[in-house]
């Protein structure tokens, strides 16, 4: 088991640090960033359907539900067309109306998540097209799915999923655009720009890897929280929902992820100088607006763990702990926001003494309802 752990003590270690390999190994063949173009061969044979959609529904269970709201950011930015995304297990059960003309994306790690299936059969019934975004080459999923993108981010162990996560996030930049591109609503040069720091961002994410002493060093200061919130807007909010579950799902403590504004319309009210709270506050879109939100944390004695950009100075004046990332475009942030959100979670869980590979209760992949 050591030699499969790759001299790493834990799986989801090891996962962890294979991402600059699987992003890449998820993107390659995929673009072509001096031509401006993505290619996506599954997909191929309904590059005239994505060009008309009216409507995108993703349905998934779990990290890929929050892969799938990532999803839906892009998507809705760069390709214009409106997503929904979906629970499978409510999907199934609420008569949802769909029809021939709507595309279904399914997302699962690994291709046999019994909800996310039916879900599928459900939306094929009503004649809809359905595309799979799976990690399992072969698994139930991509066999009854029209067509679909794996993720090639290979095997993963660890029950608390990363490197999958990373690449479902990876997959659904290359089919916004690739839909973008099919739509003509992203500009050839914005395009040629966005896929050449796309293909940076294995090396991006190598660089946040190395945050990791400085990491743990903080999880060593709130490894005996009981609560911990997560914020971020706009796609660093499903970034804070999975930052939330990954640290519930390995260490036990109970955690909750939240669009930064709407923390006033119920969670402020458990921040005390007990509380944790991890915010995403890297310099885009949002950046001046999560600042007023650490402010309000920070008049209630709250300790904020900040993940700004590289260099930012402003809120690691404020932050109780910062941690850096480096600069990349805004599509680009879940991608790189993600791994200290992981780290975070691993070593706090190694601190407790958690079984961080298999937590109690979890299975990797729910095959019953
Ligand atoms: C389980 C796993 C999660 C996973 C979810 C959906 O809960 O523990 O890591 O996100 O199932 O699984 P899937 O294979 O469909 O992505």
């Amino acid at each position: 088991e050591m030699l499969e752990k790759g001299g790493y003590e834990h799986f989801m270690l090891k996962e962890i640090y294979e991402q600059p390999r699987s992003i890449r190994d998820c993107m390659r063949g995929r673009i072509y960033p001096q031509q401006g173009k993505v290619q996506l061969g599954g997909l191929k044979e309904y590059a005239d359907k994505l060009k008309n959609v009216d409507r995108i529904i993703i349905v998934a269970c779990g990290t890929s539900w929050h892969a799938g709201l990532v999803g839906e950011y892009l998507i809705e930015e760069y390709a214009r067309v409106p997503v929904e995304v979906e629970y499978a297990s409510e999907f199934r059960y609420r008569n949802p109306i769909i029809s021939e003309k709507d595309v279904v994306i399914a997302i699962s790690q690994s291709g046999e998540t019994a909800d996310t299936m039916a879900a599928i059969e459900l939306a094929k019934e009503k004649g809809a097209t359905i595309f799979g975004i799976c990690n399992v080459v072969g698994a139930s999923i991509p066999r009854t799915t029209h067509a679909g993108v794996y993720t090639h981010a290979g095997p993963e162990i660890g029950v608390a999923s990363t490197k999958a996560f990373t690449a479902q996030v990876s997959v659904l930049t290359l089919i916004a655009f690739y839909i973008a591109q099919q739509r003509g609503t992203i500009a050839r040069n914005k395009l040629i720009e966005y896929l050449t720091e796309l293909n940076e961002i294995p090396e991006l994410v190598e660089k946040a890897l190395k945050a990791n002493d400085h990491i743990q060093s903080i999880a060593a200061k709130f490894k005996d929280s009981r609560n911990c919130l997560f914020l971020g807007r706009g796609s660093s909010f499903p970034v804070a929902l999975e930052g939330a579950l990954k640290l519930k799902e390995i260490s036990y403590i109970h955690a909750e992820g939240y669009p930064a504004a709407e923390m006033k319309h119920g969670p402020i009210a458990l921040i005390d100088d007990e509380m944790p709270v991890v915010v995403i506050a890297t310099k885009h879109s949002s950046y001046e607006k999560v600042i007023s939100n650490i402010q309000e944390v920070k008049a209630r004695g709250g300790h904020i763990i900040a993940i700004v950009t590289e260099g930012d100075t402003e809120v690691k004046g404020m932050a109780d702990y910062a941690i850096e990332i480096p600069q990349t475009a805004e599509p680009f942030v879940p991608l790189l926001a993600t791994i200290p959100l992981q780290l975070l979670s691993y070593h706090i869980a190694v601190m407790r003494g958690c079984n961080v590979d298999q937590p109690r209760n979890l299975a990797k992949s729910v095959t019953v309802e």
